[in-house]
């Protein structure tokens, strides 16, 4: 059980409004919203009273993507341990990875075997079930998947053993439409292996990677998914957004009242370009889908302004510089990248601070549209009697360089290096404690729980 507390003098947001409130927390949960000038020691006499004056107290962040668990045979930098660790300094409380079968393994396995993973998080977490080349068997274990508590499900039209065909998908959502949602890794692989198999892996040339998956192949591949999706009434996120186009294809379906057609996006696809990929560093900077143009990151980020992205995830999947940089050739190099530690920050920095973002949309695409989404609402996302006392508090004033030192997590090196960052997540309560404050985390490993979700 967690000590009481109460949060007093700040600006309490969530996605509908603002307002100076005082918070009492017990056991965990958000016991009571009182006048700002309510009397906490009357109220609650035992309550350790912190004092959020002047900054902004918003809903725990919810990442709906990161790779915390295994995703390939390369060791990857952050487990759950460290990839929560660094998810907790920035004022993410709860994180969503991907549950995959390997060869030979059921769904229901795949499954058991991520919580056994994730029993080490500092946050709280659930998972999407990846669907395999083995979709067909996977899909008979439905009301299993259902008993262990998963209701979202990823679909991958790329990567060697997921990825699915058109006619795959056509299956799949024939028989998922109604049990959850599904998170999309959009795509279109043919065009992506001809162009491959015509551009040799030159020894550090990283922006071949980015020549050969055009924004046509996410393009194509939107189009395709979201009028499978439409034909068997799937609810479907397009992961990683990462063109332009895709976000004309958004604004197209908002305007004819399609409100089961998703986008997320991550911070860097807003901020770099493939420019990144030239040079000795190039390595660093790989991911799928690749860095674009100037035009597409402007457009991504205006689209956050607009809210035509619904959220913002991090595909947090990080490698030691040296894994990245001893494959010389963009066909090997292992992709991914970080973000878990410095997404909500990005978007307090680059959306509120510096572009006039209000909080309430902060608050949207940081946690409550996520949280709907993936069936957490209204335990998360949502500053409310009854809910999680998860909670992040924000500071606008000050500025600060990101730097290697900042990095909390187990990498050892950060594509958001170098980027000045306004404003602070000064305080991170995850279950009614306080687990992180001015950047050191105290949380204890295997605090965080599965979260068990139903439609
Ligand atoms: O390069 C990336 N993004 N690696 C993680 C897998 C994915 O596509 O989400
Ligand atoms: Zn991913």
């Amino acid at each position: 059980m967690s000590g009481n507390l109460a949060i007093a003098n700040g600006t309490i947001v969530n996605e509908t409004g603002s307002e100076q409130k005082t918070l009492i927390i017990k056991d965990g949960i958000i016991a009571d919203i009182l006048p700002p000038d309510a009397d906490v020691s009357s109220v609650c006499p035992d309550a350790e009273i912190l004092d959020a004056e002047g900054k902004y107290v918003v809903p725990g962040g919810v990442d709906g993507h990161v790779h915390f668990g295994a995703f390939t045979a390369i060791p990857q930098a952050d487990d759950f341990a460290s990839g929560s660790r660094a998810a907790l300094w920035g004022g993410t409380t709860t994180v969503v990875d991907f549950a995959q079968a390997n060869e030979g393994e059921t769904a229901v396995g795949a499954i058991r075997r991520y919580k056994k993973m994730a029993e080490c998080s500092m946050v709280d977490y659930s998972f999407h079930l990846s669907f395999t080349v083995d979709y067909e068997n996977e899909l008979k274990e439905l009301p299993e998947i259902a008993e262990e508590g998963i209701t979202s499900f990823k679909l991958y039209t790329y990567y060697p053993r997921i990825a699915l065909s058109p006619a795959d998908f056509r299956a799949v959502f024939s028989k998922i439409h109604d049990k959850g949602t599904v998170l999309v890794h959009a795509e279109e692989k043919t065009i992506i292996d001809r162009l491959k198999s015509e551009t040799p892996g030159v020894e550090g040339d990283y922006l071949a990677l980015s020549l050969t998956r055009p924004s046509i192949c996410e393009q194509i591949s939107t189009e395709d998914i979201l009028a499978l999706a439409k034909e068997s009434g799937t609810k479907i996120c397009i992961a990683h957004t990462s063109a332009k186009e895709t976000v004309a294809i958004r604004k197209r379906e908002a305007k004819e009242g399609n409100e089961d057609f998703l986008l997320e996006t991550c911070p860097h696809y807003c901020v770099l370009t493939r420019e990144k990929l030239k040079g000795e560093d190039g390595a660093l900077y790989t991911m799928n889908p690749p860095l674009r143009g100037k035009e597409d990151a402007d457009a991504l980020m205006e689209a956050l302004l607009d809210e035509d992205i619904s959220m913002l995830s991090t595909d947090h999947c990080v490698y030691l510089s040296k894994y990245k940089k001893d494959h010389t050739s963009y066909l090997t190099v292992p992709c991914g990248v970080d973000g878990a530690q410095t997404r909500m920050l990005f978007l307090f920095s680059e959306g509120v601070l510096k572009r006039g973002m209000s909080m309430e949309a902060f608050v949207r695409l940081t946690s409550s549209n996520a949280a709907k989404f993936y069936h957490f609402y209204p335990r998360k996302g949502l500053i409310a009697v009854g809910s999680d006392a998860d909670l992040a508090i924000f500071d606008p004033e000050g500025e600060h360089v990101f730097t290697k030192d900042d990095i909390a997590g187990a990498m050892d090196y950060s594509i958001f290096e170098g980027m000045s960052f306004k404003g602070s997540c000064a305080c991170t309560i995850k279950g009614g404690r306080v687990v992180m404050r001015d950047g050191v985390v105290t949380a204890e490993e295997g605090s965080g729980q599965f979260l068990f979700t139903k439609v």
